[in-house]
């Protein structure tokens, strides 16, 4: 170790926390991660990682020198000036995101100390939390710390790219040296970074997440119009894409967004505007659409087959995306519950989350590939774009299927090849 290393904390080591330790070790850095949850800091001591995220491990391999698994918080206060809070914060039942564990680390903070710390928050967290903190840290004269907000930008698949070439990175700080203390983290990356106070750098944030989801839920109800007046979403949106002012990404129609973070972030904006009055509208329908959205499909499939009672519907992909395992708020979820409700037997196979499927919904058959999924099936629904599925075994599938049908809820498959092969194909916002 050089004497310039950098020696910085990471409190939490869920899928924020460990994505960013281990970047932050990439870019030279020491870092000293912290957990409450002793089973995960020995899992990663033993060099086991408990999230599925791709190149992680190997990254985390590479860095291995330069990260340090613990869970004391005094190994971090003793060693790193720079420490992260990377907590999770999920909604409490009112809409507000539950900052009990932001509050718990507050609260456990250890003794003043003349050193000089500086809490960076990396969770999300209601605009205006920063602020009451940082006052409230200074009123307390909990030693010499500082306060900085440096939300993330990460996507759960991509999340190491997006790290190593973001768009941006935002530094919100009362104290000018503070903030500039965490830029320096990001100096050898070639990005803007944007210095702001600290309510603002928590509000880019979730208008960034509730834009996202807004352009998410404005293609899908373009996608339903498409149906009723015979236009292709999908050309519709490249069409739109090409000016410059809309652009291409997150134009894709499906069937609803999910993860930890959209539908938890949008709902907060939305409670965060009418905590302070204010009523938004727009949010209140991005939300109802996407809930809308996940029951679409079954629709198409009682067009199709008439009632679900008894039939077999094979779901190809259960993750909110693909390149992760995570199945939080994923529309797998809803749409197969409705499915289960209207008396369907329902079959699921997915490239990486079916060790975590039994636990997420109960009552779905859960097979190992996608010919054991497909097999005696009145429909699939491709629900995930995993690449897996790119080329389906289409003639294989024909002969084990009752019927024919894929229904296409991300608009990911080539229409022509599937009804060339003599299947049923219907997408989203595609007739
Ligand atoms: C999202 C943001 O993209 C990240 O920038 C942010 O840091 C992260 O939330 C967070 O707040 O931590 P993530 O939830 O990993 O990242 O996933 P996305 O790739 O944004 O996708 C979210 C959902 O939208 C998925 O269900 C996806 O299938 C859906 N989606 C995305 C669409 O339905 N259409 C699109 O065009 C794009």
């Amino acid at each position: 170790m050089t004497a310039e290393t950098t020696y910085v904390g990471m409190i939490g080591i869920g899928y924020v926390g460990l994505v960013t330790a281990t970047c932050l070790a990439e870019l030279g850095n020491h870092v000293v991660c912290m957990d409450i949850d002793g089973e995960k800091i020995a899992a990663l001591k033993e060099g086991r990682i408990p999230i599925y995220e791709p190149g992680l491990p190997e990254l985390i391999e590479k860095n291995r020198e330069r990260m340090t698994f613990t869970t004391s918080l005094s190994d971090i206060f003793d060693r790193c000036e720079l420490v992260f809070i990377a907590v999770d914060t999920p909604l409490t039942f009112t809409g507000d995101a539950d900052l009990s564990r932001v509050f718990a680390v507050m609260s456990a903070l250890p003794g003043l100390s003349a050193d000089h710390h500086i809490l960076v928050m990396k969770s999300t967290v209601p605009v205006g939390t920063g602020s009451k903190i940082s006052s409230e840290l200074a009123r307390q004269e909990v030693g010499n710390i500082d306060y900085v907000s440096n939300p993330e930008f990460l996507r759960e698949g991509s999340a190491i790219k997006d790290f190593l070439n973001p768009d941006r990175v935002i530094i919100g700080s009362r104290d000018a040296e503070a903030g500039e203390k965490v830029a320096a983290l990001y100096k050898n990356l070639d990005t803007p970074v944007l210095r702001t106070n600290i309510p603002t750098a928590e509000m880019i944030k979730y208008a960034s997440n509730a834009f996202l989801a807004t352009k998410i839920s404005f293609i899908n109800e373009i996608a339903n119009v498409c149906e009723e007046v015979g236009a292709d979403v999908t050309v519709v949106a490249d069409g739109m894409g090409y000016d410059q002012r809309i652009g291409k990404h997150f134009l894709n129609a499906g069937i609803g967004f999910g993860g930890s973070c959209f539908p938890k972030d949008v709902t907060a904006l939305k409670q965060i505007a009418g905590n302070s009055g204010y009523h938004f509208q727009l949010l209140t329908a991005v939300i109802e659409v996407n809930e809308l959205q996940k029951r679409r499909v079954v629709n198409k499939l009682q067009k199709h087959l008439g009632t679900l009672a008894d039939k077999t519907i094979a779901l190809l992909g259960l993750a909110f995306k693909p390149n992760t395992s995570d199945l939080r708020e994923a529309s797998s979820i809803v749409l197969a519950s409705r499915l289960l409700g209207d008396g369907a037997l329902v079959k699921a196979y997915d490239p990486v989350a079916i060790p975590y499927a039994a636990k997420a919904v109960r009552g779905i058959l859960l097979c190992d590939d996608i010919l054991s999924a497909v097999r005696d099936s009145d429909a699939v629904v491709l629900v995930t774009e995993w690449d897996e599925f790119t080329d389906l075994p289409l003639e294989k599938m024909k002969k084990l299927m009752r019927r024919p049908l894929i229904i296409d809820g991300r608009n990911f498959l080539d229409p022509q090849k599937i009804r060339d092969a003599g299947f049923t194909y219907e997408g989203i916002g595609r007739s």
